[in-house]
């Protein structure tokens, strides 16, 4: 029995070493400049044709080892995305957070070995993360633009800066205009870091308290959106308000407190567009294994054994 127990540990250690060969790999990568988000808008413009298909997460909070070894497996997963060939991947968009905690040059550079692996350009909007103590300098150097429109076939994409969630003014009257001219196109998405609603009841994160959150989503009610992406929480929700689809994918690494059952888990959104009609897919990703065996398996047992001991649960 002893014997038993020491080889499955052995195997669990060395399992557990196996997977983060990748992310010792990254971290070993020599720095690479990647692309800013008006050059890999730029890529976009010579697509044709009316079925096509993007890739969404956010929130993987690049230079912290358990967040990056996470999101190395997102994207191995995401690079795998059209092997089907059904449908070409335009471009992928991250919703934020793209740094581990104040925008540090050295988490820009580990977000730029990072998304130098993905295969499609990615476009990244701020976070409130990337943006402390002249980490928004250090965004406009390695991504550029913070706000900013573009276009891909036959949809419109508008990347909105709310990392101190509050829209002010000028840029309500700017979201207008532009909403205005995306009227000509079929579909209307908005990328922005925080959703104008919290789509989790136990958040401590209350946006439709303020008065900015009802005046964005009438505006994108009036505009008739098609899906607003928004990170910031951890996790997956997806709502409809308005006749305007609110997705919430905060689950591009960063370690996630939220219980799976509630949407807490790792994952990337696959979003096609075929002619008038827009679909997506949530693709669940399993952690890597030496952090499933030292988070998330613990964080699962605690929900619960939450759910068993304390008064929602059987024994009161
Ligand atoms: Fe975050």
């Amino acid at each position: 029995m002893k014997r038993a127990l020491k080889i499955a540990a052995i195997g669990i250690i060395a399992i557990s070493l196996y997977s983060l060969t990748p992310v010792i790999s990254l971290y070993m990568k020599k720095d690479v400049r990647q692309p800013t988000n008006a050059e890999a808008a730029e890529k976009l413009k010579a697509n044709q044709g009316e079925l096509f298909g993007f890739i969404v997460f956010g929130d993987n909070h690049a230079g912290f080892i358990f967040d990056d070894s996470a999101f190395l497996k997102l994207i191995r997963n995401m690079n795998r995305e059209d092997r089907y060939r059904k449908l070409p991947i335009d471009f992928v968009m991250n919703a934020g957070d793209v740094t581990f905690s104040k925008g540090l040059e050295s988490d820009y550079c580990t977000y730029d070995k990072l998304r130098s692996m993905i295969k499609w350009p990615v476009i990244s909007a701020a976070g409130n993360h990337d943006c402390q103590k002249g980490g928004d300098r250090r965004f406009r150097e390695h991504i550029g633009e913070e706000e900013f429109s573009f276009t891909d076939r036959n949809s419109y994409f508008i990347v909105l800066d709310n990392k101190i969630s509050d829209l002010s003014e000028k840029q309500f009257f700017w979201l207008d205009k532009e909403l205005t001219k995306a009227a000509g196109y079929r579909h209307k998405f908005v990328l922005m870091h925080k959703s104008p609603i919290s789509s989790y009841q136990r958040s401590w994160f209350r946006p439709e308290l303020s008065p900015w959150s009802y005046k964005v989503m009438k505006l994108f009610e009036k505009h008739k959106v098609d899906i607003v992406f928004a990170g910031h929480e951890h996790m997956f929700r997806d709502n409809v308000f308005g006749g305007v689809r609110y997705i919430t994918t905060g689950g591009g690494g960063m370690l996630i407190q939220i219980p799976d059952s509630d949407g807490g888990f790792l994952h990337y959104i696959v979003v096609r567009v075929y002619g008038d009609y827009v679909d997506l897919e949530v693709r669940k990703i399993f952690p890597p294994f030496w952090e499933f065996i030292t988070y998330y398996m613990w964080k699962e047992l605690f929900y619960c054994l939450k759910d068993v001991f304390l008064k929602d649960g059987i024994l009161f």
